[in-house]
């Protein structure tokens, strides 16, 4: 492996001799310009690919971290709440590092890509009558008294490893977004950005910091609404939290970037997962598409984004969630006989002598 995160960035992570290297090859995702959506609405606008990790989410920047720390201090187990992603990651450091690994999840509440991640990876499977902020509250209760090292992004490893995010797009663009749109949960990835960013104007590697703009589901919207929220709901499950770890933290990054917190209805993240798709070739999980879905809203009445970059963090890939694609992003096949006369037919016809049906 030619490049890791952890050697790249080693100056401003919490690496000193004693820190193991761990990798699985994370980080360096693509930053994609967008062809179509950037000439309608007058503005440079990013994707960052955050699926195209190991795990096929953000969360593997700041797992290796912690993971590396962990492995410093000597933790033999680690543990973690999910909606998903922080499971799916922990799961295959974890394999790779030979830590047992827990995860307490959400019955019923997690994508079934994920759930198969953390089973394949082989972490030991808690599932929960209850949501994601009960099984947050349960790890800080009982991981102490177990020996278990917690790597939920309450872990200050974590946020430091996801910094690397804002390193990244930095480096890329020869300076700092003038907005970053990002969906928020937990809140620590926006937290982290913002640390990151402020390093980085630190060490005068950029000389200003992109307004922040958090984006949060309609019935999920703790910060947006300014209260815990106890029975969160949305479909894009990645960011169902009603209570997030890291809210000061975030409500900061927004309040000194001079950005702002948006909430989106489900119609509108599917709305935005489907145009990514259609329209620039980007598949990402819901929770992902909701920075373009809060971009669109930010656009419908502020025009101060106009001749500017703008970056989107597309957190998770979208083969993570296939029950949301299946329902709201599948379309028609047409279903023909093997004979080269109706293959060509239906490709001309766009239909053929049979029929046509939905592929699920
Ligand atoms: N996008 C995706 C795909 C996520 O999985 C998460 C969080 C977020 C955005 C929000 O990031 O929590 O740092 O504000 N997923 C966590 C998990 C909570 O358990 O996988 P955040």
């Amino acid at each position: 492996m030619k490049k890791s995160l952890f050697n790249q960035y080693k100056k401003f992570l919490p690496i000193t001799h004693k820190t193991p290297e761990v990798t699985l090859g994370e980080g360096f995702t693509p930053l994609v310009k967008s062809r179509n959506l950037s000439n309608k609405f007058n503005c440079e606008m990013y994707f960052k690919l955050e699926g195209c990790n190991p795990s096929s989410s953000f969360k593997d920047r700041g797992m290796f971290m912690a993971v590396s720390k962990a492995i410093e201090n000597k933790k033999q187990k680690i543990i973690c709440a999910s909606t998903g992603n922080t499971s799916a990651s922990a799961a295959a450091y974890g394999a790779r590092y030979n830590l047992e690994t827990f995860v307490i999840i959400p019955a019923g509440k997690i994508a079934l890509g994920k759930l198969l991640q953390a089973m394949a990876y082989g972490a030991k499977i808690i599932s929960i009558d209850g949501n994601f902020d009960q099984a947050l509250k349960a790890v800080r209760e009982i991981s102490d008294n177990l020996g278990l090292e917690i790597v939920n992004s309450i872990n200050p490893y974590r946020l430091e490893g996801q910094m690397t995010g804002a390193f990244e797009i930095s480096d890329e663009l020869d300076g700092a977004p003038d907005f970053q749109f990002m969906p928020v949960g937990n809140a620590g990835n926006i937290s982290s950005y913002f640390k990151g960013y402020k390093k980085y104007m630190d060490a005068k590697k950029i000389s200003k910091l992109p307004k922040l703009i958090g984006i949060q589901a309609e019935n999920s919207a703790p910060l947006v609404d300014n209260k815990i929220i106890d029975s969160p709901s949305t479909l894009a499950s990645a960011i169902r939290i009603g209570n997030p770890a890291s809210s000061k933290l975030a409500k900061d990054a927004i309040s000194v970037t001079g950005g702002k917190f948006i909430k989106v209805s489900d119609d509108e993240i599917i709305n935005a997962q489907s145009i990514l798709a259609k329209e620039e070739g980007l598949f990402c999980e819901p929770a992902s598409a909701a920075s373009l879905a809060g971009f669109f809203k930010y656009a419908e009445s502020e025009d101060d984004y106009k001749g500017k970059t703008l970056t989107f963090i597309l957190t998770g890939n979208g083969l993570k969630d296939p029950e949301v694609a299946k329902k709201y992003l599948s379309s028609k096949i047409i279903k023909t006989s093997s004979k080269i006369k109706d293959i060509a037919e239906s490709i001309q016809n766009g239909k053929s002598k049979s029929f046509i049906r939905r592929f699920f």
